[in-house]
Order: C-alpha cells, then structure tokens, then sequence
C-alpha cells in the first residue's frame, strides 16, 4: 500500500478500536434518525464518537476513553462542563422550578449583566438558541426600517434561520432577500450598500468569521459601521460565538457601535439560550402594548433554569479569566503552528483570542487529522479549530500542542508537506 493509504487505514482501525460502543450506537442511530445525529454538525465518518460524561476540561466517551475537550460544544462551554457553581446555581433552581410563563427577576438580572458589559445593548430579548436570535433581529431590522433585504458575509455562519443559510428547501423569495459579500472585502460590501440602500435593511456581520475562524481584518467591521450609517442601514453584529472575547464582546475590540447584536452560547451557562439586543428605538418595535408591535416569542424564552446557568456562567467570566483563555489562545496558536511547521506541513493557524483555526493547504487531510487526534485522546472541531475555557491553564495548552503533534506525525503522510508558510 502507499504511504498515505498505510496512514488512514491505520488511524481509521485505531479510532474503530478505541470507539466500539460509539460504532454500535450510531447503527442504532442510523434507523431513527437522519444520517444518524440528531444535529447535522455532529457527524464525521465513520461514525461520530458518542460523548457521555464532561468534567472541567475532560470529556469521557461511551467507551470509557477521556479527551481533553478543545471543542467545548461548538463555544458554549466557556468554563468547561459541570462547573460546580453553575451546577449549584442549576440545582437550586431546577427544586424550585423553571418557567411559570412570566417575567422573573431572574431574566432581570442576566438582562442588566449583558447590558451593563455591551453599551450599544440599550434593550435586550431572551431567545432559545443563537439561530432564533438571528431570526428575529432580522425581523427587528425590518420592521424598523420597512425594507426586506439583508446583506450577510460568504462563508460566515448565523445558524439555521431560512434568510441566512444557503440550503434546499428555502423559498425562492426568501433566497432573493438575501445578498452575499465576501468577508472582509468592504469595498464590495460598500458597493452594494450603496446600491442597494432603498431594499436593505441590515448587514449582518461575525467579527470573527467562526467557520473558518477569520477575524476581521482592521477597518472592515468599521468600515461597515461607517458605511450603513451613512446609507440608513442597520448593522447587526453577531457575537453568539465572540462574546466570549472581551467582556464588552469583540464589539469593543474592534471600536464599533452596531445597532443591534445577537448573542447565544456562553450566556446560557451551557443551556439551550440566545438573545439579541441593542438600540431601544428600534428593540421598542416588540413592546407589545405598542398597537403595530413586532411579534415575539418562545414558550421556553428566559426560562429560569436557563438564566441561573448564564447568571452563574457570566459572573464567573470576569475581565481577568477573559483575558487569561485569550493568552492561552495566542500560546496554542503558537504551539499549533510550530507543530505543523516543524512537521513540515503546509498551513494557516488563524483565530483570535480564546478562538483558534487551522486550515491545511491539504484539506482533505483535516479529516484524518481530526481522527488522529481523537485517537490520541483530543477532542476538537472536526474541521480544525479549538474553543478554549476557563477549565484550561498553561499545560493544557502543553498538551495539546504535544498531542496534537503525536496525531500529526500519524497524518504526515497523508498531508502534503513543503517549506513552512
Ligand atoms: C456566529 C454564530 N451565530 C449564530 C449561531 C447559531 O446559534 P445556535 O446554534 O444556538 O442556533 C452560531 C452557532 O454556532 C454561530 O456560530
């Protein structure tokens, strides 16, 4: 056999090995549910390993082995799993019950956190998940200004919501209302503004491109803000993953002012949450005593439970513990880079704080990469990115560099390799 099929045939038996009950359960799954995963994201072949147990920074799967979690759910779990305060604050709220179907000062009290940290969040609506929030800042954005269209970024992600996915199944309609630009290009972002200024109502825009973990380059995000304003745009900024990186969101290391922001994730203590807030003269639109209010809702919105992990889960990440995961991000995008260049593997480490994505020139290899690394006991983003948390300090970081290396050295000869980038 060649060296590269040597190499994935290896590390595919190895994974198959290691994750026997995962195998068994996912033939299981198969017959129930689509592809079977009950989130599209969470397959990768041959078949995902079934997580069953999370400690701090550890995560244990249905066989028993331990990874040290690098992926965190996608960014949710900002203080690793199981904190002992959030589970406290959890239980103490679940023995008193979780939703009433009324306001709670609970709500108050996570409401006023994330106002007091974002400025521009004059007023604030509790959501189910990030996508939800996304949804109905576009609605705010609407019905504000009366126009339909939104202009979003290529390659960006905000979730599930019809009018900023590009998938089967959406309405023809709905595609046309939605325009693309290339992240961090503001003169053709500027451009069709310009042109488009009578039909749009918002540009929706990540600070950091999570997919591909791109952060703006500098003037793009302000450039957009100077942009809009100029044209009578709304700007939305998504923070649902990049709250996380300055306790003013990365709204405030970029400088802007955005009219409205999403947020979900790590506001929720690792619950199911998100929330989109900002400007009160255009949030107003869902004050429902108004007689042309804007519609929103959601049974378990705010819900008690939810709010007692997020009050728990923002108290915790104080400026000094932000500041620390971000410090640790810049050491592991060090220490991932020189791995993949000591190894002599052509690739970008990108990112930005506590936020960290690799992207082989060979990107196919990422696959066999990722299964290497669950091998060797890390657990990250299937396509090469880590969501660091507070659980973690300077020898995690250590040892994921020095796992990371041992799985590429298993992959080398799979991945092109030439001089270092
Ligand atoms: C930037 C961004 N916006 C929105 C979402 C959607 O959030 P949720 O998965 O909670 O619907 C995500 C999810 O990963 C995200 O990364």
């Amino acid at each position: 056999m060649p060296p590269a099929a040597d190499a994935k045939a290896a590390i595919e038996a190895a994974y198959r090995a290691r994750t026997r009950r995962s195998d068994a359960l996912h033939r299981e799954a198969a017959g129930l549910l689509p592809g079977g995963v009950a989130r599209g994201i969470t397959h990768y072949a041959p078949y995902p390993t079934y997580m069953e147990e999370g400690c701090g920074c550890r995560v244990t799967d249905a066989d028993g082995n331990v990874y040290l979690d690098q992926l965190n759910n996608y960014g949710s779990m900002i203080h690793g799993h199981a904190h002992p305060a959030v589970v406290a604050a959890l239980r103490e709220q679940v023995g008193r019950g979780t939703d009433w179907g009324t306001p709670t000062q609970r709500q108050l009290v996570l409401a006023r956190m994330i106002a007091e940290r974002v400025p521009s969040v004059e007023r604030i609506r509790f959501t189910n998940s990030g996508g939800e929030a996304v949804m109905y800042a576009v609605r705010a954005a609407r019905a504000f200004t009366g126009r339909n269209r939104i202009l979003r970024m290529e390659g960006s992600y905000h979730g599930g919501y019809d009018s900023v996915v590009a998938s089967p199944g959406l309405a023809e309609s709905i595609v046309a209302e939605t325009l693309v630009a290339p992240y961090n290009d503001l003169e053709t972002a500027s451009r069709l503004i310009e042109a488009q200024r009578a039909q749009l109502a918002a540009v929706l825009v990540e600070p950091v491109s999570v997919r591909g973990m791109h952060a703006a380059e500098p003037g793009f995000l302000l450039g957009l803000r100077e942009v809009t304003r100029e044209a009578g745009v709304l700007l939305i900024c998504d923070e649902v993953v990049t709250f996380r990186l300055a306790a003013g969101g990365a709204q405030s290391i970029f400088g802007i002012t955005p009219d409205l922001t999403t947020f979900g994730k790590i506001i929720g203590g690792g619950l199911p949450v998100g929330a989109f807030g900002g400007r009160a003269d255009i949030m107003d639109r869902f004050d429902p005593t108004r007689p042309d209010s804007a519609q929103h809702s959601g049974t378990f919105a705010g819900n008690a439970a939810t709010m007692a992990a997020g009050i728990a889960a923002l108290g915790l990440l104080t400026p000094a513990e932000i500041a620390r995961i971000n410090g640790l991000g810049d050491r592991l995008r060090s220490g991932i880079k020189g791995a993949l260049d000591e190894a002599g593997v052509l690739a970008r480490v990108t990112g930005l704080g506590s936020l960290v994505g690799i992207h082989l020139a060979e990107r196919a290899g990422m696959h066999w990469l990722h299964l290497a690394t669950l091998n060797h006991g890390l657990f990250m983003r299937a396509e090469g990115a880590f969501f660091l948390s507070t659980a973690m300090r300077d020898d995690e970081v250590a040892e994921t560099v020095s796992t990371f290396r041992v799985a590429l050295a298993d992959t080398k000869p799979i991945l092109h390799t030439g001089s270092p980038s």
